[in-house]
């Protein structure tokens, strides 16, 4: 396995691995986003077992030693399985999520204290920032959340969108369609009435590229690809709840 890396908006960098062998002939990529401020963050941990290839990958673009933020979307191993890893190269690096995921999971997970954020709140990395907001169970989990970097417009959107294969890094094709088929392949999403209506809430940043951590990082009309998402699972739900097809 190798690890790409890609700028893929300025100053945000994509660090990719894809496995041949996992779920579907296409195979799966996983990626991490480094965004490269004074106080430079890492989105996702990537799994532990990933660790030294990410670790050499954010070395190509700022000594590893030097990063200030790792945050991620929500408890699962290939979005913070190494936080202790990289915490332990990193003895600045402060571990940050949202206030429900600090409380269930990161104080007690994490090897330092943690920051909890706010739905809303802003970390200024000095010459990037970027806003945590709450997505709770969407696409799952109950601590879910995505981060904006505000000066790009980039939504690292997590697991949203995720699709199978190896695209190109950034993309201005269909994103929708491949969220379609993975999301029928995995059933990775837990399904609740609240989702098309979080994901259209996000759609109102009008995000200038969707930063995927399952797929390419999507540059075009991000609002509609989301609100497009927000539909399909819309349809979804009515499909396995009666009363809501009833009052559809
Ligand atoms: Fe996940
Ligand atoms: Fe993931």
């Amino acid at each position: 396995m190798e690890t790409k890396v890609s700028e893929i908006a300025d100053g945000i960098f994509r660090l990719s691995t894809h496995v041949p062998e996992l779920g579907s002939p296409r195979g799966f990529t996983f990626n991490q986003f480094l965004v490269k401020g004074e106080e430079p963050l890492m989105f996702h941990t990537g799994l532990c077992k990933m660790f030294e290839l990410n670790r050499e990958a954010v070395g190509r673009i700022i000594p590893p030693e030097k990063l200030r933020w790792i945050a991620y979307g929500h408890f699962e191993a290939d979005e913070c399985g190494a936080m202790n890893e990289w915490l332990s190269i990193a003895p600045h690096a402060t571990a940050a999520q949202g206030e429900t995921g600090v409380m269930v999971s990161l104080n007690d997970f994490a090897d330092r204290p943690a920051r909890s954020l706010k739905d809303g709140e802003v970390i200024d990395l000095g010459g990037k920032r970027v806003r945590f907001i709450d997505t709770p169970h969407t696409p799952h989990g109950w601590d879910a959340g995505v981060l904006l970097e505000v000066t790009t417009n980039t939504l690292l959107c997590g697991d949203l969108f995720t699709q199978f294969g190896n695209e190109t890094a950034l993309t201005d094709g269909d994103i929708v369609g491949p969220a379609i088929e993975a999301e029928d392949f995995f059933k990775f999403s837990s399904l609740n009435p609240g989702m098309g209506d979080t994901l259209r809430l996000l759609s109102k940043l009008e995000p200038a590229k969707l930063a995927l951590m399952h797929g390419p990082t999507f540059e075009g009309d991000g609002g509609a690809a989301l609100r497009n998402l927000a539909n399909d699972y819309d349809r979804r739900i009515r499909n396995v709840s009666p009363g809501l097809r009833q009052a559809a």
